[in-house]
């Protein structure tokens, strides 16, 4: 990486720790901070692709989304490309893998159609994996105000969530090293899942009397 482009990814870093510092429902910096880590991790067998750009799209992917509960003077994608001077073929090439990059994006039949935004993606993708999927999980539903889980299913609850999305993001993973992790992490959740279920419907059962 060259010494501007080491500038910019450290000023990507300090816009994403004003933006997203405190964030309450597990978009915060170290979200943020762990999709870079994981995308580096991805990346290891593929040493030909434009680390800088992987490295600038993952820092900036959750800069612009609206569900986040942001805090601070709000910098978009866009301001943070001018403001820096970002090479705009770069810049170009962010935001297409940002705009690809999240579950609703893949609904709408949208594709990360580099490597770089395949990682990109695997990498977030992982972070909503896993014991930290869990708690992150139950940290964003917290702050919508929803229950845990609602036996009646009258609201929607957290632990609903996991059939809806979290246990399909293993099969769209786009990297083999990002498919084995995804396995290992949804085991992980399915066994939690069990657990929960078990426990709900030992609630269930009225306690013996004395
Ligand atoms: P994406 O934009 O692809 O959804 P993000 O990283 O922005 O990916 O956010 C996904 C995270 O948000 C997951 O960890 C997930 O647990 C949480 N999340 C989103 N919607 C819900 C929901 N309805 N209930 C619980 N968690 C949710
Ligand atoms: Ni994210």
């Amino acid at each position: 990486m060259t010494q501007e482009q080491h500038k910019i990814i450290l000023a990507a870093q300090d816009l994403v720790r004003l933006n997203l510092g405190g964030e309450p429902t597990g978009h915060d910096f170290y979200h943020v901070q762990r999709v870079v880590g994981l995308a580096q991790t991805l990346a290891k067998p593929y040493p030909h692709i434009d680390g800088y750009i992987l490295t600038l799209a993952c820092w900036l992917h959750d800069i612009d989304d609206r569900k986040i509960v942001y805090h601070g003077a709000h910098v978009g994608v866009d301001e943070f490309m001018l403001l820096n001077r970002v090479d705009q073929t770069v810049a170009q090439r962010v935001k297409d893998i940002i705009d690809n990059l999240s579950y609703s994006s893949s609904l709408l039949g949208k594709k990360e159609t580099t490597l770089e935004g395949q990682i990109a993606q695997d990498a977030d993708r992982l972070d909503a994996l896993g014991a930290i999927g869990i708690a992150r999980a139950f940290a964003y539903g917290g702050n919508k105000g929803r229950l845990l889980v609602d036996p009646t299913h009258a609201t929607p609850a957290t632990v609903d969530h996991f059939a809806e999305k979290l246990f399909k993001l293993e099969a769209l993973m786009n990297t083999p090293l990002g498919k084995t992790m995804a396995h290992e992490r949804s085991a992980f959740m399915k066994h939690f899942i069990a657990t929960f279920e078990k426990e709900v419907d030992q609630s269930k059962t009225p306690l013996p009397s004395e």
